[in-house]
């Protein structure tokens, strides 16, 4: 399953072409980190970014968010949905500073006990904040995944989550965590979209299996009904 030229290239091309002025790049604050995966989970990020500003402008720490009263909380979080993400976020601040000292922890499986935080947003924290080699798995990866290596069943089955979890920890590089995982994320997002994906610039293209078939409408396979 290993094999460095995967991440190599994902790095090469998320230096030249990946997205690189998101208002939660180019800092190590795990608190601003944390905010911004968490609000992403289930919203694009142009929906993301006007939330992510106001909400850093009111509570610009992870102490001021976890001395907030939760009504102001989730008035912050008002119209970006799925608001158990804003209680989770609440609690998980003052779990921060209670068991934390206030500082994020840089062990994902550590961060992944803290409420609101999955396997892949813990990896997503940790390797942003602090270089920690963790890997990802969202539902953009499942899906670049699901083309190049040509995976012919549904990526929610159990069986093929963990398949797809071996992968991505299988491929990790040695250095460079933040580009190579913030090059998956760019490339699900921007170039291996469900419709339509932009073959011509990817450069896994030369690997995957879905494009070399002619099947990237067919993967990833559907939830079967
Ligand atoms: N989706 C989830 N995390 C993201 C990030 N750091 N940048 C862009 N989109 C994302």
């Amino acid at each position: 399953l290993a094999d460095p030229s995967f991440s190599q290239d994902v790095i090469d091309w998320q230096k030249q072409h990946g997205r690189h002025a998101l208002p939660w790049q180019n800092t190590r604050d795990a608190y601003r980190v944390w905010l911004s995966e968490i609000m992403l989970q289930q919203t694009q990020v142009a929906a993301v970014i006007p939330y992510y500003q106001r909400f850093l402008q009111t509570f610009p720490t992870v102490d001021s968010l976890a001395d907030a009263p939760s009504e102001e909380v989730m008035a912050h979080w008002s119209g970006l949905g799925y608001y158990s993400r804003a209680r989770n976020l609440h609690k998980c601040a003052q779990a921060i500073v209670a068991q934390h000292g206030g500082v994020f922890p840089s062990d994902p499986v550590v961060l992944e006990e803290l409420p609101g935080i999955g396997r892949s947003t813990a990896a997503a924290i940790a390797a942003f904040s602090y270089g920690t080699r963790a890997a990802i798995l969202d539902g953009n990866v499942k899906r670049v995944f699901a083309r190049v290596f040509g995976v012919e069943r549904y990526p929610g089955e159990k069986a093929i989550e963990n398949e797809m979890w071996a992968r991505a920890v299988a491929l990790l590089p040695g250095t460079g965590v933040e580009a190579y995982t913030q090059g998956l994320m760019d490339l699900g997002a921007t170039l291996c979209t469900r419709n339509r994906p932009s073959c011509h610039r990817c450069p896994l293209a030369q690997r995957c299996i879905a494009y070399a078939t002619a099947r990237t409408n067919e993967l990833p396979v559907r939830k079967p009904k």
